[in-house]
């Protein structure tokens, strides 16, 4: 079986579907590509001649199905990481929801995290990070942050934490030579940040997460980021479920910027913050998230003063992300809803010229 055939259309679609359903990961066009080559080598790899009994192994659900996903999920999946990516998202969490959550665990002094879709461990270590440097007697407290990811190699290698220069793009050489040391061009994480930081292998999706792992409820944060943009849509759905129940009561949620658009988000408190939206449970179950209850708050901008910008000229950097927020924002509200301060347009007119102002910025920009 040297050569790669290609799969006929219908094996093709039922593998991709197949993925979805077990992986939440969507093969798009790009993927879509590759993924003959993907499954031709794991045949290979197991002596399997036909791409029909390849097929069957993975839909199965005995011991050699499951180890057989494991292996496949390392050629699916994208694992690019880097410590604390998206700066102003670690600039919100240093300054507003870190801060908040210690403030609230003064007298029991423990806080939980989950960092979802993990990856290699940048992300729950910058996390680990952020709270030693914020929290004076650590020694006092009982932190949990777990990593999660569906990818076992990724996760070994977060054990390690050990990084090669790639996983600091943009951080500052402070923080870089405050916290690692470096052997051989490689950087070592100082061991009580790693201490910090426990991870575990878990497919989100699957229905036997959160069966059989207790420790992973009562989140006060969950951050998942960069995850999502690959999932198909109901996976998502599926996943933001159970995020909702393993939140504690306001715990919140972070995801990355337009992740969630187009999701029935209407179980989370929307909280609006210049750098970022992020989710939380609500305190009593009345799960309804009205817009006069996201702009009343102290806090939260106002969708009438929101500064929306639809002239490609005026916005500066700043502005860029703020009309990222207002298009997340508006996404939560039924399209035909007409926002009477601006222009009496509804909020699917506006997401439109907002979006067509940002692809003018993006195309004068290249
Ligand atoms: C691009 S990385 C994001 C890493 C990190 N969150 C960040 O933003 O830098 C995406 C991660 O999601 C993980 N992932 C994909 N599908 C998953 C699933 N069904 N369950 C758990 N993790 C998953 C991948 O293995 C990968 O490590």
């Amino acid at each position: 079986m040297s050569k790669i055939e290609p799969l006929s259309v219908e094996l093709k679609q039922a593998f991709i579907h197949l993925i979805a359903k077990r992986t939440g990961l969507a093969m798009r066009e790009r993927e879509q590509v590759n993924l003959n080559e993907k499954i031709f080598l794991r045949m290979k790899i197991l002596k399997i001649s036909s791409p029909g009994n390849y097929y069957q192994l993975l839909e199965g659900n005995r011991k050699d199905s499951q180890q057989e996903w494991q292996q496949l999920v390392l050629m699916l999946t994208n694992l690019e990481s880097y410590f604390f990516r998206d700066k102003e998202q670690f600039k919100l969490l240093r300054n507003n929801i870190l801060p908040e959550l210690i403030q609230r665990h003064h007298n029991d002094k423990t806080i939980r995290i989950c960092s979802a879709g993990c990856s290699t461990g940048e992300e729950p270590y910058s996390l680990a990070i952020l709270l030693k440097e914020l929290i004076q007697d650590l020694e006092q407290w009982h932190l949990i942050i777990v990593g999660i990811d569906i990818n076992q190699e990724a996760l070994k290698k977060a054990e390690t934490g050990i990084y090669r220069p790639w996983s600091f793009r943009g951080l500052d050489t402070e923080t870089k030579q405050r916290y690692f040391r470096v052997i051989d061009n490689q950087y070592h994480l100082e061991q009580q940040i790693k201490q910090m930081v426990k991870f575990k292998t878990v497919n989100l999706v699957d229905d036997s997460f959160p069966r059989g792992n207790s420790e992973l409820r009562n989140f006060d944060l969950i951050i998942c980021r960069n995850v999502f943009i690959y999932f198909e849509s109901l996976a998502i759905s599926k996943v933001l479920e159970k995020f909702y129940c393993f939140l504690q009561p306001s715990g919140y949620l972070l995801t990355g910027h337009t992740e969630l658009y187009n999701q029935n988000l209407s179980k989370f408190k929307a909280t609006i913050f210049p750098e970022s939206i992020a989710y939380q449970r609500h305190i009593t179950d009345a799960n309804d998230l009205s817009l006069s209850e996201i702009t009343s708050r102290h806090n939260y901008t106002s969708l009438d003063d929101f500064p929306l910008e639809f002239n490609s000229n005026n916005l500066d950097k700043l502005n860029i992300q703020m009309q990222r927020v207002a298009i997340n924002l508006l996404g939560q509200l039924p399209p035909d809803t007409r926002i009477y301060k601006l222009g009496n347009l509804t909020a699917a007119e506006l997401i439109t010229k907002i979006k067509i102002a940002l692809r003018e910025i993006d195309q004068e920009t290249k």
